[in-house]
């Protein structure tokens, strides 16, 4: 059981949106349509039909959202730059609105007292690079490096903490080879190219932030999972081994160690065209960070299993690999609660760079919530999620990893992707009817938690 003061007083305490999620004004000053835009319109690809376009409105209420966030009592707010917004078309030239838009929420942000941490790609890239090849076409770390060099450039006297990716496991996976995220497509382990050119994005943006503000903070945000075999049998181990590699050293050791996991690539037969990459790439995607950030939702069991031909799998080259149901309590996404696993992967991660910051970006739960007769929401069971993982971080303190911060996902209710508006994260709950926001129990318990007032598990 932690409490506050279990954490040094500079630590960072904040909550986590992104752009398409929150935003809406989709089509608003100048802004054109990412990869999200498009594949909302495809049929069938969102649960519940819905789109972006309004989202939570952000773009016109964030000043009341910032004023949400300072009563919360956190100190620090993680949210995404609209790489379209900014660069229309996702060419070379900033919007004046854009730019208009991110200065004034971080000017609000920094005189609440809000550290503004801002993350460049939360997976929504301008549809034009998309038909010019997206990440699967090597230009598009290019594109990326200079739209990073231009956000730095407009907007780095105010925002000092930047994050160039949020996990790119999900953008290469989800985007190019399950396609069930935006642009959709199902390429196979050829996915593993868009990991190399995000990675190589990632690498040359880093450059490029430290040219235009050498003092900048510089970082990438990975989602690593806990895994674990169902049992000790070789099969199993290997299926977790796999699993690991795909979805945790496959980016861990080409960024903090400078090389690939050779046994990754085997899996994904692909070491012929990793190795085909110019040699200094690996040089490129290893530039030092200032800290890295780190999601964590879930643990995976997983076990031997037998191919299915025509699967499409979220893990290519992982055919012979069953994610096991077990007993375990989940969320209503279905993902296993494994606070312990927070600290697992924090430990993996600081063992490659021991020295290296890091920092919770993102760490929360969906669950239904019904609104009381009252207004108000009561939501213990993601109170209960969000104390246990608080908890882990004091835990991962207490083992002398340097963790930072802490950002729950997410401040408020918001557009979950492929889920649309049926999945609810937020520590505020939003109607999406009237855009009215209400702070659930659990934020409440979360305000309660920083000003002194609770502590930190049942
Ligand atoms: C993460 C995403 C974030 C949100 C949460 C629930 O994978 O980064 O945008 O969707 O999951």
């Amino acid at each position: 059981m932690s409490n506050r003061d279990d954490f040094p007083a500079d630590f960072t305490w904040g909550t986590a949106t992104a752009a398409y999620q929150v935003e809406g004004a989709a089509a608003v000053d100048g802004r054109t349509p990412s990869i999200w835009d498009t594949f909302a319109r495809v049929d069938g690809a969102i649960a519940d039909g819905t789109t972006g376009d309004v989202a939570d409105d952000h773009y016109h209420r964030f000043l009341d959202d910032v004023e949400l966030m300072a009563s919360l009592g956190v100190n620090s707010y993680r949210f995404s730059i609209s790489w379209s917004r900014l660069l229309p078309h996702g060419g070379d030239t900033v919007s004046e609105a854009g730019v208009e838009f991110y200065r004034r929420l971080a000017s609000a942000l920094l005189e609440r007292g809000i550290r503004p941490y801002a993350t460049l790609y939360h997976w929504d890239l301008p549809q034009e690079l998309e038909d010019a090849g997206g990440w699967l076409a090597r230009e598009t770390a290019d594109a990326f490096a200079r739209y990073a060099r231009l956000a730095v450039r407009e907007l780095g006297d105010l925002v000092s903490d930047w994050i160039t990716l949020n996990e790119p496991w999900c953008s290469a996976f989800l985007g190019y080879a399950s396609g069930v995220h935006a642009p959709g497509k199902q390429v196979g382990t050829t996915a593993s190219h868009a990991v190399h050119h995000l990675l190589l994005g990632h690498g040359k943006a880093v450059a490029a932030i430290r040219e235009e503000r050498p003092e900048a903070s510089v970082g990438i945000t990975l989602n690593l999972y806990s895994t674990r075999a169902a049992s000790d049998s070789a099969a199993d181990v290997d299926a977790a081994r796999r699993i690991d590699g795909l979805q945790n050293r496959l980016f861990l050791e080409p960024v903090l160690a400078g090389r690939y996991p050779a046994d990754v690539l085997d899996d994904l037969g692909e070491r012929d065209w990793f190795e085909a990459q110019p040699e200094s790439d690996a040089r490129t995607i290893a530039e030092p960070i200032d800290f890295l950030g780190v999601n964590y939702y879930s643990r995976h069991t997983t076990a031997a299993g037998e191919a299915s031909p025509g699967t499409v799998s979220a893990n290519p080259g992982s055919e012979f690999v069953r994610f096991v149901d077990t007993s375990a309590p989940r969320t209503q996404m279905g993902w296993e609660i494994h606070p312990d696993g927070l600290v697992d992967v924090l430990e993996q991660a600081h063992s490659y760079a021991p020295d290296l910051p890091l920092f919770v970006t993102e760490n929360g739960s969906a669950y239904e919530d019904t609104v009381n007769a009252d207004g108000s929401v009561d939501d213990p069971a993601r109170a209960e999620y969000l104390r246990l993982h608080v908890d882990a971080c004091a835990e991962a303190l207490r083992r002398g990893i340097p963790l930072r911060g802490y950002f729950c996902w997410s401040l408020m209710d918001n557009w979950e992707w492929a889920w649309g508006l049926s999945r609810r994260f937020g520590l505020v709950y939003v109607d999406y009817e009237t855009q009215q926001r209400t702070v659930k129990s659990s934020g409440e318990w979360l305000r309660q938690f920083l000003a002194g007032e609770a502590r930190a598990a049942a």
